[in-house]
């Protein structure tokens, strides 16, 4: 997958899924992030042989990673990550990070979008996204996406810091979503057509 988008505000962004050579950008992607962004990652991810390790789980075919290039920069990387277990294989976990400078941009949204059509052609029904109950900023998102809070976990997890965190689940079940977006657009055409 391979796509050029136009942001808000007129910037071009190279949207791809990550290959081996992507490697050395996705570190100093990682690298460049403030500590409290890095702070709610599920890995430490500024250390190289955990990019290999990122790297081998794409050529696993086990996730989807996607990633946003600007002149060569990496700037956002989005991830869906298929369950290893035979009860869970219908269901993907997305993660989703941008570069500060790049945030409220719309770029957040294109490429959730960019990971649910790959979802949808995966066969995965449903889609989960896990945070800690400071990031605000994915509780708005995700909701505009359709996911729905689902289950808190108090304490469940800790921060980067070794702070403890409420977990909070969403989910979002992506054959209703098809659903509300196929009504919509019948309902559009409905509309258009009176
Ligand atoms: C969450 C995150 C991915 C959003 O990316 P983004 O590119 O800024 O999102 P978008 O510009 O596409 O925003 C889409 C909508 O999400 C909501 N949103 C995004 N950031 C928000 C914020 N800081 N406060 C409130 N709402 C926010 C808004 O509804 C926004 O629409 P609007 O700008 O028209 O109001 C980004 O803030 C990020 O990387 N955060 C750190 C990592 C993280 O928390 N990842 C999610 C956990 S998996």
């Amino acid at each position: 997958m391979q796509k050029n988008v136009e942001l808000e505000d007129g910037v071009e962004v190279l949207i791809r899924e990550m290959t081996r050579q992507d490697a050395a950008a996705s570190l100093a992607f990682f690298q460049s992030l403030s500590e409290e962004d890095r702070a709610y990652l599920r890995r430490d991810v500024v250390r190289p042989e955990i990019i290999e390790q990122r790297v081998r789980e794409v050529e696993a075919g086990t996730v989807i990673r996607l990633l946003a290039v600007v002149g060569g920069e990496v700037i956002a990387d989005g991830t869906l990550e298929f369950s290893g277990e035979e009860w869970k294989r219908h269901v993907g976990e997305l993660r989703l990070i941008i570069a500060p400078a790049f945030r409220r941009r719309g770029l957040g949204l294109r490429m959730a979008r960019e990971l649910f059509l790959l979802a949808a052609s995966a066969r995965v029904e449903e889609i989960l996204v896990r945070m800690m109950r400071p990031q605000k900023a994915a509780r708005s998102i995700f909701r505009k996406l359709g996911f729905r809070q689902e289950v808190v976990l108090p304490d469940y997890v800790r921060d980067q810091d070794g702070e403890k965190q409420d977990m909070i689940l969403m989910r979002c079940d992506l054959e209703a979503l098809w659903q509300e977006m196929e009504d919509f657009v019948a309902t559009g055409d409905r509309q258009r057509t009176q």
